[in-house]
């Protein structure tokens, strides 16, 4: 199938979504976390590979006595296949203060993602391919004491991520090992988190209102929903499309070897007319040669009459 590009891209830049949304499969059990003690965990491994990112249901064996209600903690181990934060968690848990996120391919936090969780104070984000963090990330959060961002590939951080918290309430911050920044402060000591938040600011700038025009910080002017698709049909199209693409740099690529096997070929040509030139002024000298005795034969004295 042909697409008419331009159309395609148009579609593209209304907001493509995919719609597969996916079972959570969890095992609870109860665990202790650092500063805010002890909680009931959903971890999770079952993430889908791709897609969807509306949890639509969960399952599992609660311990005895609990149900969902009783739920502070989702862990959810990505298995570097997750590259999105799953959403509606809160739907079926909605006492959650603790998110603990491994093991991701996720590159960008683009602000809204954890707004559901108004009661969040733990949030673990670590070994992931994060670079970019949005200013917004924490807006709907206040209650935040445990922030982990250690293990990414961080660059940017916006520059306002911490200023909807108080700072003096803060206890642990984890920027270690990552691109722009390897720090952190576990004392809750407020003077070396604020002096970690002016080296973010001045190490990892960015700002969300004002993105350069790079393609991976533009990416955070576009809308969470520009990045997920929930229409298949439209995910088809775009994977045809692909295919089309790819078939026409193929074609591309098959037209260039044949070029140079042109321009080989007509290397070699001149070559052979260079050898031919070459016999050409030969055979032209013996001509000229063969004149001149012609000539001498014929002028000599005793030339024949
Ligand atoms: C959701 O999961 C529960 C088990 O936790 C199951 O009983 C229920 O049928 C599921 N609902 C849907 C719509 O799949
Ligand atoms: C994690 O990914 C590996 C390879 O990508 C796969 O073999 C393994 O089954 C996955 N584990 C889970 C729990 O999905
Ligand atoms: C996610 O939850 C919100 C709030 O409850 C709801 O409006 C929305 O429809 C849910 N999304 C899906 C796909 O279930
Ligand atoms: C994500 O990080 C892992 C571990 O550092 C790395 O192997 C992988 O190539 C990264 N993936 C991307 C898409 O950058
Ligand atoms: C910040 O937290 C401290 C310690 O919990 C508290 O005394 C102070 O009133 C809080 N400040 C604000 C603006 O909420
Ligand atoms: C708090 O951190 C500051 C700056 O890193 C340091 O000078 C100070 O000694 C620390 N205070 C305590 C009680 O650890
Ligand atoms: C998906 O997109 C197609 C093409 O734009 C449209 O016809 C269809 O109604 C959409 N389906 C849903 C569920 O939005």
């Amino acid at each position: 199938m042909k697409f008419p590009i331009l159309f395609a891209i148009f579609l593209i830049s209304q907001g493509i979504k995919i719609s597969n949304s996916f079972t959570i499969n969890c095992d609870y059990r109860t665990n202790s976390l650092l500063v805010i003690g002890s909680v009931y965990l959903c971890e999770t491994t079952n993430i889908p590979t791709s897609s969807g990112i509306t949890v639509t249901n969960v399952t599992g064996t609660h311990l005895d006595g609990k149900n969902n209600n009783d739920v502070t903690c989702v862990g959810i181990l990505g298995n570097w296949t997750l590259s999105f934060v799953p959403r509606n968690f809160s739907n079926f848990f909605p006492n959650i203060k603790a998110i603990l996120i491994v093991y991701t391919t996720i590159e960008t936090l683009f602000g809204d993602e954890f707004d559901e969780f108004p009661q969040l104070e733990y949030f673990a984000f670590y070994y992931s391919n994060l670079t970019t963090i949005s200013s917004k990330l924490f807006e709907k959060t206040p209650k935040m004491v445990c922030v982990f961002f250690g293990y990414n590939m961080i660059e940017r951080v916006g520059h306002d991520l911490f200023t909807p918290l108080n700072v003096t309430q803060l206890q642990r911050i984890y920027f270690d090992n990552n691109r722009c920044i390897n720090r952190y402060v576990e004392n809750g000591n407020t003077t070396a988190i604020i002096s970690l938040i002016n080296e973010l600011r001045e190490k990892c700038p960015f700002d969300d209102e004002f993105p350069s025009t790079t393609t991976t910080t533009s990416l955070t002017t576009t809308t969470n929903e520009n990045l997920f698709c929930t229409n298949k049909s439209i995910e088809d199209f775009v994977c045809d499309l692909k295919d089309s693409m790819i078939e026409v740099q193929e074609n591309l690529m098959t037209k260039d070897e044949k070029i140079e096997e042109l321009e080989k070929k007509l290397l070699e040509l001149q070559v052979q007319i260079q050898i031919k030139d070459q016999k050409i002024e030969n055979i032209e000298s013996r001509m000229q040669w063969l004149e001149e005795e012609m000539l001498r034969l014929t002028t000599h004295p005793c030339a024949c009459k």
